[in-house]
């Protein structure tokens, strides 16, 4: 497909090549464009609220000024509610999932959306970049019936689609549906996405390497070791050097585009690891693989994880093939670790 296609043109000739689509994953996918383009321009924003809404941080309409990451949430809700696209959303600032009824006749779309509305915001303050990712899949319960719990605890390998913005220093949608990883970037001026980087592909090594290294002391051994590992192959001459962001999104969009890893351990802070599978690391280990990348727990595949709560944590290891191979090899001469 040629440089200069837009998202919308892009979506339409993937559904054209899907013989008999009902067209609906397009819908879909028009949603999501729509809804980051709002909270795009919320992001932009972000420094120029706090002074606007200094004295009582409240709005022109007398509203009260929201944290970016309800509002993000409640953007990319109102979008798909309002457009009857899916039929359940999941989200990491919802305690439950929401049925979507379908007004007065049953709601008899196929797919439900999880999302991670506002990935990173500990650095909307600091005007570092941050994101939103989503994940799609189709219900396993009848159409026409509320969506229940089964449909959302499905393992991220029945993903159909799932993808990411990355609001930085310039904002990009980045997804797949299962075919290769496809990057649009936003032209502010007019609103609108093009391929700026098609097929993206996950070099197989690379030296960048992404960990809160402050949290060493509390990793388990095969961490610890597989960064000795790096440090002794830096004083043997390797090159390598250490990115981290804080925001999964942006430090996932560097790696995939330079190589490198991502690494959020469990940690006696936080037994489980930090992530959450179905938010944040089902869709960047569905990106990482269809980019020739890889992302496991340490010890298997994330995408195999047959997930028994919505808002479970896991470790989290991805990027570059061979890196994510490395750090396994250490990982797995500590076993015990594996039962977190
Ligand atoms: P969120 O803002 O959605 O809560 O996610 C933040 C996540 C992730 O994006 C980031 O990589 C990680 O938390 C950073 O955690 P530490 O500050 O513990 O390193
Ligand atoms: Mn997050
Ligand atoms: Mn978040």
């Amino acid at each position: 497909m040629k440089k200069n296609t837009t998202l919308g043109e892009f979506i339409i000739n993937k559904q054209i090549e899907f013989q008999g689509s009902s067209g609906e994953l397009s819908r879909l996918l028009n949603a999501i464009r729509l809804a980051a383009k709002v909270v795009n321009y919320e992001v932009n924003k972000a420094g120029l609220v706090n002074i606007l809404g200094a004295a009582g941080e409240t709005n022109i309409q007398g509203e009260q000024q929201q944290k970016l990451d309800v509002y993000a949430n409640e953007k990319f809700k109102q979008t798909l509610i309002n457009r009857e696209i899916v039929c359940g959303i999941a989200s990491e600032e919802e305690d439950e999932f929401i049925v979507i009824e379908g007004g007065n006749k049953a709601n008899d779309n196929k797919y439900i959306l999880l999302m991670d509305p506002l990935d990173g915001s500990s650095n909307i303050d600091v005007n570092v970049s941050v994101g939103t990712i989503f994940s799609v899949y189709e219900r396993i319960t009848p159409k026409g019936q509320p969506v229940t719990i089964e449909d959302f605890l499905q393992p991220g390998n029945k993903q159909v689609a799932a993808g990411y913005i990355v609001y930085g220093t310039s904002t990009m949608l980045v997804y797949t549906t299962g075919k290769g990883v496809n990057g649009f970037t936003l032209n502010p001026a007019i609103g609108t996405y093009y391929l700026s980087h098609p097929k993206m592909q996950h070099p197989k090594m690379g030296k960048i390497y992404s960990i809160n290294e402050a949290n060493y002391v509390h990793f388990p051994q095969g961490v610890k070791d597989y960064l000795k590992f790096i440090q002794k192959e830096v004083e043997d001459g390797k090159n390598y050097t250490s990115r981290y962001i804080g925001s999964l999104v942006s430090d996932f969009h560097r790696n995939m585009i330079k190589g490198g890893i991502y690494i959020y351990p469990t940690s006696s802070k936080n037994p489980k690891g930090k992530l959450r599978l179905l938010y944040e690391c089902n869709p960047i280990a569905f990106l990482a693989e269809q980019s020739g990348g890889k992302a496991t727990d340490g010890y298997q595949r994330i995408l195999d994880i047959k997930p028994t709560e919505l808002h479970q944590r896991v470790p989290f290891f991805c990027g570059s093939t061979e890196m994510v191979d490395k750090a396994m090899e250490f990982m797995q001469k500590h076993p015990e670790d594996s039962n977190y």
